[in-house]
């Protein structure tokens, strides 16, 4: 079977109604990054920060996954694939998906604050995250979200399936964001790569295949052509 790993951003899920973060009103618009998606920003202001987060994990629980979504797990049957998200949903599992790599964090989970990336201190959350709440190791519950600032530890195995691929395709995102956004730099020469955006940022000198459509709309055609 040939490897296809797919690299996902917030635009995956925008046609499930999660907002993105750097389109005109998206939620870097709405919110001061800094202030809620930041490790200094957390300890300004751990309530304020939890509570962007309590929210998003509510609007989560109110959405679902797309036909986006659903190609890239039905791809599983023909391909070997590994999906490599930036997304904190969890709607490339609630389609079926079963190899998937996140590189920021998860909603549905959450850890400690003074160790949050010790396996042991990772729980499953239902509902809200409060101030009191204790991780394992006593310190206070936290999202398990990657902030900026912080250690990005999934990105070594991610850089590790982008290299084995036969062919990488990139759905949903502005490919701003370090270390994710270098990571089609690990693709092996000779591997396919495909690019589905409406406004598509497209990396120089990879040969990229753009198909400048949203995720519903360019995952159909990628299915297509890959059949
Ligand atoms: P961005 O908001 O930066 O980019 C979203 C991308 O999705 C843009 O390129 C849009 O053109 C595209 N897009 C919008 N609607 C779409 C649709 N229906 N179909 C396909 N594409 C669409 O989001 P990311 O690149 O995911 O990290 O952002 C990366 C990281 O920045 C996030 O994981 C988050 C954020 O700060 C943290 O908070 C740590």
């Amino acid at each position: 079977m040939k490897k296809l790993v797919f690299l996902t951003g917030a635009g995956i899920s925008a046609e499930s109604g999660i907002t993105t973060f750097r389109d005109s009103g998206g939620l870097w618009e709405q919110y001061p990054v800094q202030q809620v998606a930041s490790i200094e920003g957390y300890w300004a202001d751990p309530e304020l920060v939890i509570n962007f987060y309590n929210e998003r994990r509510r609007q989560l629980s109110q959405v679902k996954p797309n036909r986006a979504h659903k190609i890239v797990a039905e791809l599983q049957e023909r391909y070997d694939v590994v999906v490599v998200t930036q997304n904190v949903d969890n709607l490339h599992e609630m389609a079926g998906s079963r190899n998937v790599v996140h590189l920021h964090g998860e909603l549905t989970k959450a850890t400690s604050t003074d160790s949050p990336n010790n396996p042991s201190q990772i729980v499953e959350l239902d509902g809200d995250i409060k101030i009191g709440d204790k991780a394992k190791d006593g310190s206070q519950l936290r999202p398990f979200i990657v902030w900026f600032g912080e250690a990005v530890p999934m990105i070594e195995p991610a850089a590790i399936a982008v290299n084995q691929a036969d062919i990488v395709v990139v759905v949903g995102t502005s490919l701003n964001v370090y270390p994710a956004a270098g990571l089609l730099s690990y693709a092996k020469r000779g591997a396919e790569i495909y690019l589905i955006d409406p406004k598509p940022n497209v990396p120089q000198g990879l040969g990229v295949h753009v198909i400048a459509k949203k995720a519903t709309e360019g995952m159909a055609e990628l299915q297509n052509l890959l059949s």
